[in-house]
C-alpha cells in the first residue's frame, strides 16, 4: 500500500515513482536553471504535464499552438517539440522581461523560428488576434487564474474545430476545494472547472495529479 501524503516538493508518492522513471531532459532543466538564476518564481508547469503537452500536440498534428503566460519558455518547448513541422506557437506574456528570456530560451532549443512572443495583457492581446482573424488548433491556458473563464471563451472564439485546451493549477494548491477560500482566483477556478466539465461546446476532462489540469476538445 501506498501513502498518499506529500513529500517535501508536494508530490504523492505515484508522482514521485513515476517521474523517476524519466530520463533528465536537460534542454528544460537548464530553463528551470535560467529562471531560478534571475529570481523569477519557480512555477513553469510540472514536468509530467509538459510532457503531457508535447504528446497531445504530436498526437493531434497541432499547427498553430496559443500559450497564454509563457514565463521562461518551459511549457513553449513542451509545445514547440510537439508541433507538426511548419508549425509555430504564439506565446503570449505580461512582462517583457519573462518574455525575452522565453523567447531567449525557446531560440536555444531550436525553436527561434517557430515562436511569435506577444508582449502584453493577454486580454488585449487576445482581442488583436481574433481581430487578425487568427484561428489556433491547440491552447494551453496557464496565466492569472481569475481570468480562466474569460481565457476559455477566448479560446473557444479561436479555435480551429477540433481544437484542444489544457489549462494549469484548476486546484490551486488545493483551494478549490477549500469552501473557507473565497476569493477571485478561487472562485474563477471553480467556474472554470465547471464549464470545463459541463460546457456543451466542449468534451472536457480533469486531471487530479500535481496541482490540476483541465483538458478539452471543442467540438
Ligand atoms: C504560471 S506562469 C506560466 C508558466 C509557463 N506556462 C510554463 O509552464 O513554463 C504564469 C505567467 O503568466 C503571466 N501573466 C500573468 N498575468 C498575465 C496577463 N494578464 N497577460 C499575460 N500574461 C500574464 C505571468 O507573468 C507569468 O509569466
Amino acid at each position: 500500500m501506498f501513502r498518499r501524503g506529500k513529500d517535501e516538493d508536494g508530490m504523492t508518492e505515484p508522482e514521485v515513482y513515476f517521474e523517476s522513471l524519466f530520463p533528465e531532459d536537460r534542454e528544460l532543466a537548464r530553463i528551470e536553471e535560467s529562471i531560478r538564476e534571475r529570481g523569477m518564481p519557480e512555477i513553469s508547469v510540472e514536468p509530467a504535464y509538459g510532457r503531457l503537452l508535447t504528446l497531445l500536440a504530436a498526437a493531434t498534428g497541432a499547427k498553430a499552438a496559443l500559450e497564454i503566460g509563457a514565463l521562461g519558455g518551459y511549457s513553449g518547448v513542451c509545445l514547440a517539440r510537439g508541433l507538426r513541422a511548419g508549425g509555430t506557437l504564439t506565446s503570449l506574456e505580461l512582462k517583457p522581461e519573462y518574455a525575452e528570456l522565453a523567447r531567449a530560451n525557446l531560440a536555444a532549443a531550436g525553436f527561434a523560428d517557430k515562436v511569435e512572443m506577444i508582449v502584453g495583457n493577454a486580454a488585449d492581446s487576445l482581442e488583436k488576434l481574433e481581430a487578425d482573424g487568427r484561428k489556433f488548433d491547440f491552447f494551453f491556458i496557464d496565466a492569472d487564474k481569475e481570468n480562466y473563464p474569460a481565457y476559455l471563451e477566448w479560446a473557444i472564439r479561436l479555435a480551429e474545430p477540433g481544437a484542444v485546451i489544457a489549462a494549469d493549477n484548476t486546484l490551486l494548491r488545493g483551494r478549490t476545494l477549500n469552501p473557507d477560500k473565497q476569493g477571485p482566483a478561487v472562485r474563477a477556478m471553480r467556474e472554470f472547472n465547471r464549464r470545463i466539465a459541463q460546457d456543451e461546446r466542449l468534451i472536457g476532462a480533469h486531471l487530479p495529479a500535481f496541482d490540476g489540469l483541465a483538458l478539452a476538445m471543442v467540438k
